[in-house]
């Protein structure tokens, strides 16, 4: 994901070399894994198929976590399906791009990041920097030092869309004096965030207002608009207004692509809408499905509750004699100590599912074993395009940027263990 180039076609190029990629390979990651009852790709890619049975149950996490531990558990085997097939994909877009990498961050990388880092605790003096930060938490103010640190050094005017209690706009307004408008819908963390800005004197002024209805009246050409995991619609609505309003800088870092207002994917730029990829709502959570690394318990419940769900599913299919899906509410940790009977005649009742009175209630939790190990491998498969498939997004934005005039660099500003969604995407008139 490391770039740093302001060619148009250089972007251009490099998303239509993606998009073929996507566009060939979509059987292995476009797929709903928990409606399926084998590998829906198994046919095509025998070897693939064999590589995956072949990795024990307990090591799929930790393979998952690194997009270099997924490319050399899966790639040589892909390999061999193509050539068989003679199929010539561009899998060295598959290659991770060191930085995504969780574990493996090659040094250069990680100084360079610790460097900004460094450059940004000089931000503030020592003394404030505690009380500061103090009501922030570790994660985020590491993301906002950094973010921060990659900021233009002009005096424009800021505007932080989407601001939450406006940790970012705050920080700009201290370390680099500008004027502030956060703009946030709730009031709660409008009125905390105005409170923390009186209380440390700052230039930060909240507009408690909805980001969709009209507020291309906030943006403003002399401005330099941020925003900070701003979801879906929200950033690509802070993309629309300012290059219609013509603002001067623009600098994002996009997350939570799967939330928008559309049934499928709106591509922004006219790079993108050439584009044969229709994205569901489903499709646009693959970058967000990275496997973090929690407690063994935490594993251990998290695979549980895989596996009752979709025991419980094909009880429910059963029962109903309907052969669909049925999203069953979240559950309590605690419901998970009880047993698979228990859990079902709960879920049942949720639903509304009528059951009869003989049922074989571990034929079902074997049943559902089964399938979250398959549905496991199906999505280890997908997420082997994790990567490529959120700079294809990232990229349509850049793009989008681009063709509104724009000089537009693609970077992170964090390593990937601080946010996995460390894209940076920075835009200049
Ligand atoms: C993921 S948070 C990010 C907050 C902050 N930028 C940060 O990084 O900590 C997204 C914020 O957007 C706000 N938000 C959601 N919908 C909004 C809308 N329609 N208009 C304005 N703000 C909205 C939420 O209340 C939330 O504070």
């Amino acid at each position: 994901m490391k770039q740093d180039t302001s060619s148009i076609s250089a972007f251009a190029t490099q998303f239509k070399q993606l998009d073929s990629l996507l566009s060939l390979s979509r059987p292995l990651w476009q797929n709903r894994s928990f409606e399926c009852r084998q590998l829906p790709w198994g046919d095509a890619f025998p070897t693939l198929a064999r590589s995956v049975w072949q990795i024990a149950d307990d090591e799929l996490d930790a393979i998952d976590a690194c997009q270099l531990s997924l490319s050399e558990r899966l790639l040589p085997s892909l390999k061999q399906d193509l050539q068989a097939a003679g199929s010539d994909w561009d899998l060295n877009l598959l290659l991770p791009e060191v930085a995504a990498a969780t574990s493996t961050e090659p040094a250069e990388i990680i100084s360079s990041l610790k460097n900004d880092s460094i450059r940004s605790l000089a931000l503030l003096q020592a003394d404030d920097m505690a009380h500061f930060s103090a009501h922030i938490k570790g994660r985020k103010w590491q993301q906002i030092t950094a973010f921060v640190a990659q900021l233009p050094d002009t005096q424009l005017p800021v505007l932080e869309w989407c601001a939450g209690k406006g940790h970012l706009g705050r920080l700009i307004a201290k370390a680099k004096g500008r004027n502030v408008v956060s703009l946030e819908w709730q009031q709660s963390l409008c009125e905390a965030g105005q409170h923390f800005a009186d209380k440390w004197q700052l230039p930060q002024r909240f507009v408690c207002a909805d980001a969709f209805a009209e507020q291309q009246g906030q943006l403003e050409e002399q401005q330099l608009a941020v925003a900070l995991h701003a979801c879906g619609d929200l950033h690509v609505t802070l993309l629309q207004h300012a290059s219609n309003a013509g603002t001067r800088q623009v600098v994002i870092s996009p997350c939570c692509y799967h939330l928008i207002q559309a049934q499928y994917y709106q591509p922004l730029s006219m790079t993108a809408k050439t584009s044969d990829l229709l994205l569901t709502r489903a499709d646009l959570q693959l970058p967000l499905q990275q496997s973090m690394i929690a407690s063994a318990k935490g594993n251990q419940y998290r695979l549980q509750e895989m596996a009752w769900r979709l025991g419980f599913d094909s009880l429910q299919r059963e029962m109903r004699q309907v052969d669909e899906y049925l999203p069953i509410p979240s559950i309590k940790q605690s419901q998970l100590n009880g047993e698979f009977e228990t859990f079902s005649r709960w879920a049942a009742n949720t639903k509304k599912v009528p059951l009869i009175d003989s049922i074989d209630w571990a034929h079902y939790q074997a049943n559902g074993r089964e399938r979250q190990r398959l549905t496991r491998r199906i999505d280890l498969v997908a997420h082997l395009f994790r990567s490529v498939f959120e700079k294809w997004l990232l990229l349509d934005r850049v793009c989008f940027l681009e063709e509104s005039g724009y000089q537009v660099k693609l970077s992170e500003f964090c390593l990937n263990s601080i946010t996995p969604r460390n894209a940076i995407i920075s835009a200049f008139k």
